[in-house]
């Protein structure tokens, strides 16, 4: 800590007057609080961005002195809201599972390379929507201490969205567009082929063990014109979306379209289609001279 002479009271140099051992204790005074002990004062950084990681896959949080020094003897801890339990505990050259957040556990791993310059990292293992949000960091040598803030976006893209038609109230239509495993909160999005946007009600709900976000989203159509309608869930942070596209059934045009895909119950209809146009082609060629 600070020089021995100092915390004995000892006088500087003998040859000095009076005033110049004041001054001379004023000097060791301040170098005493600018060096804890013999180290110089540091600070700790970390990217100023925030980090992002997809649910399922591993993220390193990186931090590291401001001085090119080894970091090896000190303790550092990586932390949520509060600095006990931590998120990782790295203590006398070992991992402190002790005083480690349960839900941490065999999830986090040290990176210790380049601690010998001050810089180190605490991977994150299987990430899942319940890291999202702030860590700190924090390097601690001796009674001196420096932390600073992490912030990490997670990001789950969910499953294929799936449709379901059913017959709604008196002549519409209903449809039901369902997706699960989203993080944070997608966007939902229906339209009809035309590309025409349509109302909808949707219902997110995060799911109370992975945080994840579940879709539901309806709609309901009572114009008969709509000859089918996709269901676009958006993920904004990432960019992406998963579409699904449905042909309503029940219409003449959607069961010459897509024939096969067609059930029993519209054969007759397609036939009877069939030969309707039949008769009319004969007709034109008959009117036709
Ligand atoms: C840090 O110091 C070590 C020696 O103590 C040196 O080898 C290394 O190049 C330095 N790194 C940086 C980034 O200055
Ligand atoms: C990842 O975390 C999820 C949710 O906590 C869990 O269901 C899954 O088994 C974990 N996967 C691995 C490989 O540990
Ligand atoms: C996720 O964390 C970031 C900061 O890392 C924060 O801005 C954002 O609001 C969080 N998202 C949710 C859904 O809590
Ligand atoms: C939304 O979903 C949640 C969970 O599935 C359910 O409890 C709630 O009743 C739903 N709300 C509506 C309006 O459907
Ligand atoms: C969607 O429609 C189904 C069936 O009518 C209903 O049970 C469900 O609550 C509706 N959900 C929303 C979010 O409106």
């Amino acid at each position: 800590m600070c020089p021995w002479h100092l915390r004995t009271g000892m006088r500087g140099p003998g040859i000095c007057p009076p005033s110049c051992s004041i001054l001379f204790i004023f000097l060791q005074l301040l170098s005493c609080s600018i060096s804890g002990n013999g180290k110089a004062d540091f600070s700790v950084f970390a990217p100023d961005k925030p980090l992002l990681a997809m649910v399922g896959e591993e993220v390193d949080l990186p931090c590291h002195l401001s001085l090119n020094i080894s970091a090896e003897d000190m303790e550092l801890r990586w932390y949520r809201d509060q600095p006990s339990p931590a998120m990782h505990l790295h203590k006398n050259g070992i991992d402190v599972q002790d005083e480690q957040m349960a839900e941490y556990q065999g999830r986090t791993t040290f990176l210790s390379t380049r601690l010998a310059q001050g810089q180190a990292a605490v991977r994150i293992h299987n990430v899942t929507a319940l890291d999202n949000g702030t860590f700190h960091c924090n390097f601690k040598d001796g009674i001196m201490s420096a932390e600073t803030t992490l912030w990490l976006r997670v990001a789950g893209l969910g499953s294929e969205p799936k449709i379901q038609v059913g017959p709604g109230q008196s002549e519409g239509v209903w449809a039901q567009c369902t997706s699960e495993g989203w993080y944070p909160e997608p966007q939902v999005e229906w339209r009809d082929l035309g590309g025409q946007s349509l109302p909808s009600v949707t219902n997110l709900s995060a799911s109370p063990t992975t945080g994840l976000f579940s879709v539901v989203s309806n709609v309901t159509l009572l114009d008969r014109d709509v000859e089918g309608l996709s269901c676009s869930i958006i993920s904004s942070l990432l960019q992406r979306r998963k579409v699904a596209k449905s042909y309503l059934p029940g219409r003449t045009e959607d069961v010459i379209i897509s024939g096969e895909a067609h059930t029993g119950a519209w054969k007759p209809v397609s036939l009877a289609c069939v030969f309707m146009c039949t008769c009319m082609c004969v007709l034109c060629v008959r009117v036709v001279p």
